[in-house]
């Protein structure tokens, strides 16, 4: 098995996760080169590098020695080639399958034949993107989570043609840079951006019919669930124009499966520019002076709230699990360690009932009469004890 520790790490993209990226690389000792097409990217990114490093050490939590070779470590520029040395370049530019495209084909002719290539994609196909390479066997799916330094979860995501030797290559030096690695189907969201749909989706559906509202639901999710945020404040924290594109693509890539479809209300905001925390307003206002409506702490109510969202989680992670999205273990990790949910969703079924989680679903199935509130088969195997 080639080893990559010891070697040159190239990253594609100096953004927030591209930057993000090389920095976990370089505080795991390899020496990384960034590319980006765009000088100024590159400034601010090697700045916003310093910062973030500067600040671990007013922490106390890196040496200014350990500091400065960090920071020496990583290389920035804006000539492709200068990754030609690399062992293994993850990619995270621009969310656009024919720019990746391109991109990949233009590090194929250049890297050498054992340079493993990688995509931090959160929404295209691995395998469409390997779908152009020479050699699509040794590219895959690296989907950190932002921030990546502190985010402990890594999608490794194989693509219909990647060699299942480059898995396990990536998962232990995922491993040795402190990640928690998960294995992943090439799917539709992945495990997480598909896992967690319900929770902004069934949250807004719950909203537009008027019966709560968004700090109602937020606190419900929060109090009664133990969510760190609640939708709302996290879909404003996300951003609108990203969660909603997300959601839509997660839809469209399902053939408009009627579980992802997207919100009404959310298009509305990103229409509005309302897109959430960054621009000053979304559910909620972000104005220094602005007072957040109080929730209505109606106990009954937030009880059927949590129960409604908690239960379009776990038909989600059953579902993932039936399709062999990948196995019930990661997916346990994927949900509390890449979106902080306070336990696994099949802990969660275990706790609740698995029982009560289908009469949930098939209520407000029956009630809506839609497909949207269809209990996966696995689920149904579950409570009926069959295999
Ligand atoms: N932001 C997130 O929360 C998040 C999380 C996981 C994965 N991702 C994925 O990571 C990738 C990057 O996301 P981001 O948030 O860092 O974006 P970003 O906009 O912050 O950064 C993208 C960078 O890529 C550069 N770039 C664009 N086209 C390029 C090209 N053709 N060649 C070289 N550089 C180019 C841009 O100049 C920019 O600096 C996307 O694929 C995104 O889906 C994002």
């Amino acid at each position: 098995m080639m080893i990559i520790k010891e070697q040159r790490i190239g990253v594609c993209g100096s953004g927030a996760m591209g930057n993000g990226i090389a920095q976990v690389a370089a505080a795991a000792g390899h020496q990384v080169i960034v590319y980006d097409n765009n000088t100024a990217a590159l400034e601010k990114a090697k700045k916003n590098l310093e910062a973030g490093i500067n600040k671990l050490t007013e922490k106390n939590k890196l040496s200014l020695e350990e500091a400065k070779h960090l920071l020496e470590r990583v290389q920035y520029t804006a000539e492709l080639s200068t990754l030609s040395p690399c062992a293994l370049i993850i990619e995270a530019i621009i969310e656009n399958l024919e720019i990746k495209q391109h991109l990949f084909r233009e590090l194929e002719q250049l890297c050498t034949d054992t340079c493993l290539l990688a995509s931090n994609t959160s929404s295209l196909s691995i395998t469409s993107i390997a779908g152009v390479c020479k050699n699509s066997s040794r590219v895959l799916g690296l989907h950190f989570f932002n921030p990546a330094p502190l985010m402990p979860l890594v999608e490794i995501i194989p693509g219909v043609a990647t060699h299942p030797e480059y898995i396990e290559m990536c998962k232990q030096l995922m491993e040795s840079w402190g990640k928690t690695p998960v294995i992943c189907k090439d799917t539709p969201g992945f495990i997480v951006n598909r896992i967690a749909r319900p929770y902004y989706g069934e949250a807004l559906k719950i909203f537009e019919e008027g019966i709560a509202d968004a700090p109602t639901i937020d606190w419900a999710m929060k109090e009664l669930g133990g969510f760190k945020m609640g939708p709302f404040e996290l879909m404003d924290l996300i951003g609108h124009d990203i969660n909603y594109t997300v959601t839509e693509t997660v839809w469209k890539q399902f053939y408009f499966d009627p579980r992802y479809k997207p919100s009404i209300t959310q298009k509305r905001l990103v229409e509005a520019n309302f897109l959430g925390r960054k621009s000053g307003q979304g559910f909620y206002q972000y104005a220094s002076d602005s007072v957040s409506p109080a929730p209505k702490k109606d106990v009954h109510l937030g009880e059927q709230i949590f129960l409604r969202i908690v239960c379009m989680l776990i038909n989600e992670a059953y579902d993932a699990l039936y399709l062999k999205v990948a196995e019930k273990r990661d997916i346990e990790t994927a949900m509390t360690k890449g979106v902080n949910y306070p336990k696994g969703l099949f802990q969660w079924a275990q706790e609740i009932g698995p029982e009560k989680v289908l009469l949930q679903l098939e209520e407000l199935r029956a009630w809506y009469t839609e497909e949207r509130y269809k209990p996966s088969v696995l689920l149904k195997k579950t409570v009926l004890k069959v295999n």
